[in-house]
Protein backbone atom coordinates (compact mmCIF):
# COMPACT_ATOMS: atom_id res chain seq x y z
CA UNK A 1 0.00 0.00 0.00
CA UNK A 2 1.43 3.23 -0.53
CA UNK A 3 -0.15 7.03 -1.48
CA UNK A 4 -2.52 8.23 0.60
CA UNK A 5 -6.55 6.92 0.52
CA UNK A 6 -7.56 10.04 0.01
CA UNK A 7 -11.60 9.53 0.35
CA UNK A 8 -12.80 12.13 -1.90
CA UNK A 9 -16.61 12.06 -2.80
CA UNK A 10 -18.48 12.41 -6.04
CA UNK A 11 -22.15 12.40 -5.52
CA UNK A 12 -22.87 9.71 -3.61
CA UNK A 13 -19.79 7.74 -4.25
CA UNK A 14 -17.19 8.00 -1.78
CA UNK A 15 -13.65 7.00 -3.76
CA UNK A 16 -10.49 5.56 -2.00
CA UNK A 17 -6.87 6.41 -3.58
CA UNK A 18 -4.15 3.48 -3.35
CA UNK A 19 -1.09 2.19 -4.95
CA UNK A 20 -0.24 -1.17 -4.80
CA UNK A 21 3.45 -1.85 -5.48
CA UNK A 22 4.18 -5.38 -3.76
CA UNK A 23 3.72 -7.92 -6.90
CA UNK A 24 1.25 -10.54 -4.86
CA UNK A 25 -1.20 -6.70 -4.39
CA UNK A 26 -0.60 -6.18 -7.96
CA UNK A 27 -1.76 -9.70 -9.41
CA UNK A 28 -4.79 -9.72 -7.00
CA UNK A 29 -6.42 -6.48 -8.67
CA UNK A 30 -6.41 -8.69 -11.55
CA UNK A 31 -9.83 -9.19 -11.65
CA UNK A 32 -11.12 -5.74 -10.83
CA UNK A 33 -9.34 -3.88 -13.63
CA UNK A 34 -10.35 -6.34 -16.33
CA UNK A 35 -14.28 -5.29 -14.77
CA UNK A 36 -13.10 -1.34 -15.19
CA UNK A 37 -11.43 -2.13 -18.71
CA UNK A 38 -14.62 -3.95 -20.08
CA UNK A 39 -17.18 -1.34 -18.67
CA UNK A 40 -14.64 1.28 -20.52
CA UNK A 41 -15.17 -0.92 -23.38
CA UNK A 42 -11.42 -1.89 -23.77
CA UNK A 43 -12.32 -5.51 -25.01
CA UNK A 44 -8.82 -5.61 -26.34
CA UNK A 45 -7.37 -6.73 -22.49
CA UNK A 46 -9.04 -9.74 -21.30
CA UNK A 47 -7.46 -11.53 -17.97
CA UNK A 48 -4.34 -13.32 -18.91
CA UNK A 49 -2.97 -9.64 -20.82
CA UNK A 50 -4.31 -8.03 -17.32
CA UNK A 51 -1.85 -10.43 -16.25
CA UNK A 52 1.04 -10.02 -18.05
CA UNK A 53 0.66 -6.45 -17.79
CA UNK A 54 0.65 -6.87 -13.69
CA UNK A 55 3.74 -9.49 -13.77
CA UNK A 56 5.57 -6.54 -15.90
CA UNK A 57 4.59 -2.78 -14.25
CA UNK A 58 6.40 -1.82 -10.88
CA UNK A 59 2.88 -0.37 -9.35
CA UNK A 60 -0.78 0.06 -9.82
CA UNK A 61 -2.61 2.79 -8.83
CA UNK A 62 -6.77 2.81 -8.35
CA UNK A 63 -9.51 4.75 -7.55
CA UNK A 64 -11.90 2.23 -5.43
CA UNK A 65 -15.28 2.64 -4.54
CA UNK A 66 -16.89 1.71 -1.21
CA UNK A 67 -17.47 -1.80 -2.40
CA UNK A 68 -14.18 -2.66 -4.00
CA UNK A 69 -14.83 -2.11 -7.48
CA UNK A 70 -12.73 0.26 -9.53
CA UNK A 71 -13.25 3.77 -10.74
CA UNK A 72 -10.41 3.91 -12.52
CA UNK A 73 -6.65 3.09 -12.48
CA UNK A 74 -3.01 3.64 -14.68
CA UNK A 75 -0.02 1.76 -14.43
CA UNK A 76 3.58 2.82 -13.63
CA UNK A 77 6.56 1.23 -14.77
CA UNK A 78 10.04 1.88 -13.64
CA UNK A 79 12.81 2.72 -16.52
CA UNK A 80 16.23 3.29 -15.03
CA UNK A 81 18.66 5.13 -17.18
CA UNK A 82 21.30 3.25 -18.54
CA UNK A 83 24.19 6.05 -17.78
CA UNK A 84 22.61 6.87 -14.16
CA UNK A 85 22.25 5.32 -10.95
CA UNK A 86 19.82 7.48 -9.31
CA UNK A 87 17.47 8.88 -11.73
CA UNK A 88 14.98 7.62 -14.86
CA UNK A 89 12.04 7.46 -16.20
CA UNK A 90 8.51 6.35 -14.87
CA UNK A 91 6.24 5.32 -17.88
CA UNK A 92 2.47 6.02 -17.46
CA UNK A 93 -0.18 3.11 -18.88
CA UNK A 94 -3.79 2.38 -18.67
CA UNK A 95 -4.93 5.03 -17.43
CA UNK A 96 -8.94 4.21 -17.29
CA UNK A 97 -11.80 5.94 -15.65
CA UNK A 98 -15.74 4.58 -15.43
CA UNK A 99 -17.41 5.87 -17.63
CA UNK A 100 -19.98 6.56 -14.62
CA UNK A 101 -17.39 8.75 -13.09
CA UNK A 102 -15.95 10.65 -15.94
CA UNK A 103 -15.15 14.27 -15.88
CA UNK A 104 -14.92 14.05 -12.17
CA UNK A 105 -11.08 14.23 -11.65
CA UNK A 106 -10.67 10.92 -11.10
CA UNK A 107 -7.59 11.14 -13.78
CA UNK A 108 -6.70 14.20 -12.81
CA UNK A 109 -5.89 12.38 -8.86
CA UNK A 110 -4.19 9.39 -10.68
CA UNK A 111 -1.99 11.64 -13.17
CA UNK A 112 -0.81 13.45 -9.27
CA UNK A 113 -0.44 10.24 -7.27
CA UNK A 114 1.54 8.82 -10.38
CA UNK A 115 3.92 12.58 -10.81
CA UNK A 116 4.45 12.02 -7.05
CA UNK A 117 5.90 8.93 -6.57
CA UNK A 118 7.64 9.60 -9.96
CA UNK A 119 9.24 12.57 -8.35
CA UNK A 120 9.66 10.46 -4.88
CA UNK A 121 12.18 8.11 -7.72
CA UNK A 122 13.51 10.94 -9.34
CA UNK A 123 11.73 9.59 -11.96
CA UNK A 124 10.85 12.31 -15.04
CA UNK A 125 7.23 11.08 -16.17
CA UNK A 126 6.64 9.99 -19.41
CA UNK A 127 3.93 7.57 -21.80
CA UNK A 128 3.88 5.93 -24.52
CA UNK A 129 0.98 7.03 -26.52
CA UNK A 130 -2.27 8.65 -25.79
CA UNK A 131 -6.04 8.22 -27.16
CA UNK A 132 -8.04 10.82 -28.45
CA UNK A 133 -9.45 11.22 -25.19
CA UNK A 134 -6.40 10.51 -23.11
CA UNK A 135 -4.33 13.29 -25.27
CA UNK A 136 -6.51 16.98 -23.99
CA UNK A 137 -5.70 15.29 -20.33
CA UNK A 138 -2.46 14.87 -20.28
CA UNK A 139 -1.30 18.22 -22.13
CA UNK A 140 -3.55 19.80 -19.50
CA UNK A 141 -1.47 18.08 -17.01
CA UNK A 142 1.50 19.32 -18.55
CA UNK A 143 2.99 16.52 -21.07
CA UNK A 144 4.59 17.66 -24.24
CA UNK A 145 5.37 14.87 -27.54
CA UNK A 146 8.67 14.60 -27.68
CA UNK A 147 9.72 15.24 -30.50
CA UNK A 148 6.50 17.44 -31.08
CA UNK A 149 5.45 14.91 -33.90
CA UNK A 150 6.14 12.03 -32.44
CA UNK A 151 3.47 9.38 -33.32
CA UNK A 152 2.44 5.95 -32.50
CA UNK A 153 0.31 3.48 -34.87
CA UNK A 154 -1.02 0.16 -34.64
CA UNK A 155 -0.49 -1.03 -38.05
CA UNK A 156 -1.31 -4.65 -39.06
CA UNK A 157 -0.99 -6.75 -42.25
CA UNK A 158 -1.99 -10.49 -42.90
CA UNK A 159 0.86 -12.80 -42.56
CA UNK A 160 1.54 -13.52 -46.12
CA UNK A 161 1.85 -9.53 -46.71
CA UNK A 162 4.16 -8.82 -43.93
CA UNK A 163 6.56 -11.74 -45.60
CA UNK A 164 7.02 -9.60 -48.57
CA UNK A 165 8.92 -6.63 -46.72
CA UNK A 166 11.67 -6.36 -48.58
CA UNK A 167 15.02 -7.94 -47.34
CA UNK A 168 18.57 -6.30 -48.24
CA UNK A 169 21.28 -8.73 -49.90
CA UNK A 170 23.51 -9.87 -47.05
CA UNK A 171 21.12 -9.17 -43.77
CA UNK A 172 19.10 -12.63 -42.15
CA UNK A 173 17.39 -13.12 -39.30
CA UNK A 174 16.38 -15.76 -37.37
CA UNK A 175 13.09 -16.61 -35.01
CA UNK A 176 13.81 -18.57 -31.56
CA UNK A 177 10.49 -20.10 -30.10
CA UNK A 178 12.34 -22.44 -27.57
CA UNK A 179 12.36 -20.98 -23.96
CA UNK A 180 15.96 -21.71 -23.45
CA UNK A 181 17.07 -20.34 -27.23
CA UNK A 182 15.46 -17.21 -26.22
CA UNK A 183 16.49 -16.72 -22.41
CA UNK A 184 20.10 -17.62 -24.13
CA UNK A 185 19.94 -15.14 -27.26
CA UNK A 186 17.95 -12.25 -24.87
CA UNK A 187 21.04 -10.60 -24.15
CA UNK A 188 21.51 -9.08 -27.90
CA UNK A 189 17.79 -7.39 -27.27
CA UNK A 190 18.48 -6.34 -24.11
CA UNK A 191 22.15 -4.41 -25.62
CA UNK A 192 19.62 -3.05 -28.69
CA UNK A 193 17.34 -1.61 -26.27
CA UNK A 194 20.24 -0.06 -23.98
CA UNK A 195 21.02 1.50 -26.73
CA UNK A 196 18.01 2.57 -28.66
CA UNK A 197 15.48 3.35 -25.10
CA UNK A 198 19.01 4.50 -22.68
CA UNK A 199 16.60 2.52 -20.98
CA UNK A 200 18.05 -0.65 -18.86
CA UNK A 201 15.27 -2.63 -18.89
CA UNK A 202 17.04 -5.95 -18.41
CA UNK A 203 14.27 -6.77 -15.82
CA UNK A 204 11.20 -6.25 -17.42
CA UNK A 205 12.39 -7.93 -20.47
CA UNK A 206 13.34 -10.95 -19.70
CA UNK A 207 10.15 -11.31 -17.71
CA UNK A 208 8.28 -10.57 -20.32
CA UNK A 209 10.82 -12.96 -22.77
CA UNK A 210 9.27 -15.93 -20.45
CA UNK A 211 5.64 -14.82 -21.35
CA UNK A 212 3.34 -17.67 -22.81
CA UNK A 213 4.40 -17.88 -26.27
CA UNK A 214 7.28 -15.52 -26.63
CA UNK A 215 9.33 -15.71 -29.20
CA UNK A 216 12.85 -13.84 -29.82
CA UNK A 217 13.74 -12.97 -33.62
CA UNK A 218 17.61 -11.54 -33.91
CA UNK A 219 18.83 -10.08 -37.80
CA UNK A 220 22.51 -10.10 -38.55
CA UNK A 221 24.88 -8.46 -40.75
CA UNK A 222 28.04 -9.02 -41.23
CA UNK A 223 28.13 -11.02 -38.51
CA UNK A 224 26.82 -8.63 -35.93
CA UNK A 225 23.25 -8.37 -34.21
CA UNK A 226 21.65 -5.45 -36.10
CA UNK A 227 18.02 -5.80 -35.12
CA UNK A 228 16.28 -7.45 -32.42
CA UNK A 229 12.29 -8.29 -31.55
CA UNK A 230 10.11 -9.89 -29.45
CA UNK A 231 6.64 -11.42 -30.87
CA UNK A 232 3.99 -12.88 -28.66
CA UNK A 233 1.00 -14.33 -29.83
CA UNK A 234 -2.71 -12.07 -29.17
CA UNK A 235 -4.29 -14.35 -26.59
CA UNK A 236 -7.78 -12.80 -28.05
CA UNK A 237 -7.10 -12.33 -31.70
CA UNK A 238 -4.24 -14.54 -32.55
CA UNK A 239 -2.15 -11.88 -34.43
CA UNK A 240 1.64 -11.71 -33.78
CA UNK A 241 1.71 -8.41 -31.81
CA UNK A 242 5.82 -7.92 -32.57
CA UNK A 243 7.24 -5.55 -29.77
CA UNK A 244 9.70 -3.53 -29.08
CA UNK A 245 10.70 -4.12 -32.34
CA UNK A 246 14.72 -2.42 -32.45
CA UNK A 247 16.94 -1.66 -34.94
CA UNK A 248 17.44 -0.32 -38.34
CA UNK A 249 14.75 -0.31 -41.30
CA UNK A 250 16.78 -3.08 -42.71
CA UNK A 251 16.86 -5.11 -39.82
CA UNK A 252 13.28 -4.88 -39.15
CA UNK A 253 12.12 -5.78 -42.77
CA UNK A 254 14.04 -8.78 -41.77
CA UNK A 255 12.73 -9.64 -38.84
CA UNK A 256 8.97 -8.85 -39.53
CA UNK A 257 9.81 -10.80 -42.41
CA UNK A 258 11.11 -13.85 -40.69
CA UNK A 259 8.41 -13.96 -38.38
CA UNK A 260 5.72 -14.22 -40.55
CA UNK A 261 6.73 -16.62 -42.44
CA UNK A 262 6.82 -18.53 -40.04
CA UNK A 263 2.84 -18.14 -39.26
CA UNK A 264 1.19 -17.69 -43.13
CA UNK A 265 -2.35 -17.98 -41.78
CA UNK A 266 -1.82 -15.53 -38.79
CA UNK A 267 -1.67 -11.37 -39.20
CA UNK A 268 1.28 -9.24 -38.06
CA UNK A 269 0.58 -5.88 -35.43
CA UNK A 270 3.18 -3.30 -35.06
CA UNK A 271 2.64 0.04 -32.77
CA UNK A 272 5.07 1.80 -34.99
CA UNK A 273 6.46 4.67 -33.41
CA UNK A 274 8.74 5.54 -36.55
CA UNK A 275 7.73 8.14 -39.09
CA UNK A 276 9.70 7.00 -42.02
CA UNK A 277 9.20 2.74 -40.93
CA UNK A 278 5.22 3.70 -40.45
CA UNK A 279 5.75 4.56 -44.19
CA UNK A 280 7.17 1.60 -45.47
CA UNK A 281 5.04 -0.49 -43.56
CA UNK A 282 2.11 1.15 -45.91
CA UNK A 283 3.90 0.59 -48.94
CA UNK A 284 4.06 -3.25 -48.46
CA UNK A 285 -0.02 -3.65 -47.20
CA UNK A 286 0.14 -2.86 -43.60
CA UNK A 287 -2.64 -0.83 -42.63
CA UNK A 288 -2.90 1.46 -39.97
CA UNK A 289 -5.76 -0.24 -38.02
CA UNK A 290 -5.64 2.38 -34.93
CA UNK A 291 -3.84 5.87 -34.52
CA UNK A 292 -3.19 7.30 -31.39
CA UNK A 293 -3.77 11.45 -31.04
CA UNK A 294 0.43 11.54 -29.57
CA UNK A 295 3.12 8.84 -29.32
CA UNK A 296 5.72 9.25 -26.68
CA UNK A 297 4.87 12.31 -24.12
CA UNK A 298 6.99 13.33 -21.35
CA UNK A 299 6.56 15.85 -18.47
CA UNK A 300 9.59 17.83 -18.95
CA UNK A 301 11.20 20.10 -21.10
CA UNK A 302 13.64 17.92 -23.32
CA UNK A 303 13.90 18.50 -26.85
CA UNK A 304 14.78 14.84 -27.47
CA UNK A 305 14.62 11.55 -25.63
CA UNK A 306 17.57 9.68 -24.60
CA UNK A 307 19.15 7.05 -26.41
CA UNK A 308 19.09 6.76 -30.44
CA UNK A 309 15.22 6.95 -31.40
CA UNK A 310 16.04 5.62 -34.89
CA UNK A 311 16.37 2.54 -33.76
CA UNK A 312 13.07 2.39 -31.95
CA UNK A 313 10.64 1.61 -34.78
CA UNK A 314 7.94 0.18 -32.44
CA UNK A 315 8.12 1.42 -28.71
CA UNK A 316 4.62 0.69 -28.06
CA UNK A 317 3.96 -3.26 -26.44
CA UNK A 318 0.83 -3.28 -25.09
CA UNK A 319 1.67 -6.26 -23.17
CA UNK A 320 4.00 -3.98 -21.14
CA UNK A 321 1.48 -1.17 -20.46
C1 LIG B 1 -9.23 9.95 -20.51
C2 LIG B 1 -9.90 9.65 -19.19
C3 LIG B 1 -8.96 8.74 -18.37
C4 LIG B 1 -10.12 10.96 -18.41
O1 LIG B 1 -10.61 10.65 -17.11
P1 LIG B 1 -11.49 11.69 -16.26
O2 LIG B 1 -11.48 11.21 -14.85
O3 LIG B 1 -12.80 11.89 -16.88
O4 LIG B 1 -10.64 13.04 -16.37
P2 LIG B 1 -10.66 14.22 -15.31
O5 LIG B 1 -12.09 14.50 -14.93
O6 LIG B 1 -9.74 13.95 -14.18
O7 LIG B 1 -10.06 15.37 -16.18
C5 LIG B 1 -8.65 15.63 -16.15
C6 LIG B 1 -8.36 17.03 -16.63
O8 LIG B 1 -8.40 17.06 -18.06
C7 LIG B 1 -9.35 18.02 -18.50
N1 LIG B 1 -9.99 17.50 -19.70
C8 LIG B 1 -10.67 16.35 -19.82
N2 LIG B 1 -11.11 16.22 -21.08
C9 LIG B 1 -10.69 17.30 -21.74
C10 LIG B 1 -10.84 17.75 -23.09
N3 LIG B 1 -11.48 17.05 -24.00
N4 LIG B 1 -10.26 18.92 -23.43
C11 LIG B 1 -9.57 19.66 -22.52
N5 LIG B 1 -9.41 19.28 -21.23
C12 LIG B 1 -9.97 18.13 -20.86
C13 LIG B 1 -10.31 18.19 -17.35
O9 LIG B 1 -10.93 19.47 -17.38
C14 LIG B 1 -9.38 18.06 -16.16
O10 LIG B 1 -8.67 19.25 -15.95
P3 LIG B 1 -8.16 19.69 -14.48
O11 LIG B 1 -7.14 18.63 -14.09
O12 LIG B 1 -7.54 21.02 -14.65
O13 LIG B 1 -9.36 19.67 -13.60
C15 LIG B 1 -11.29 8.95 -19.38
O14 LIG B 1 -12.04 9.71 -20.28
C16 LIG B 1 -11.18 7.52 -19.93
O15 LIG B 1 -11.04 6.56 -19.18
N6 LIG B 1 -11.28 7.35 -21.28
C17 LIG B 1 -11.27 6.03 -21.93
C18 LIG B 1 -9.93 5.34 -21.81
C19 LIG B 1 -8.80 6.16 -22.42
O16 LIG B 1 -8.82 6.52 -23.59
N7 LIG B 1 -7.77 6.43 -21.59
C20 LIG B 1 -6.60 7.17 -21.99
C21 LIG B 1 -5.53 6.22 -22.42
S1 LIG B 1 -4.14 7.06 -23.12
Amino acid sequence: MGEAGAGDTFGQAALTYDCFEALEQRMELAEKLLDLSQACNWMHYDFSKWQTLLVNCSGVFVAQQMDGSLAGCCLRTSCRLTDSEGSGFSGLGMMLVHPSFRGCGVAKHLLTAFRKRAEDLNHTCMLACATDVGHPVYVKHGYKAVPPNAICAKMSASCPVAATLATAEGVSAATYKEQEAVAVKLRYLISLDKEATGFDRTEVLTTFSRSDSAMLSLAWQGGNVIGACLTTIDSQTGALNVGPLLGTEVAANALIADVAHQFPERSVVIWCSHVGYMEILQQTGFTAVASMAAGLMVLADMSEMVGDRSKYLGLMQPALG
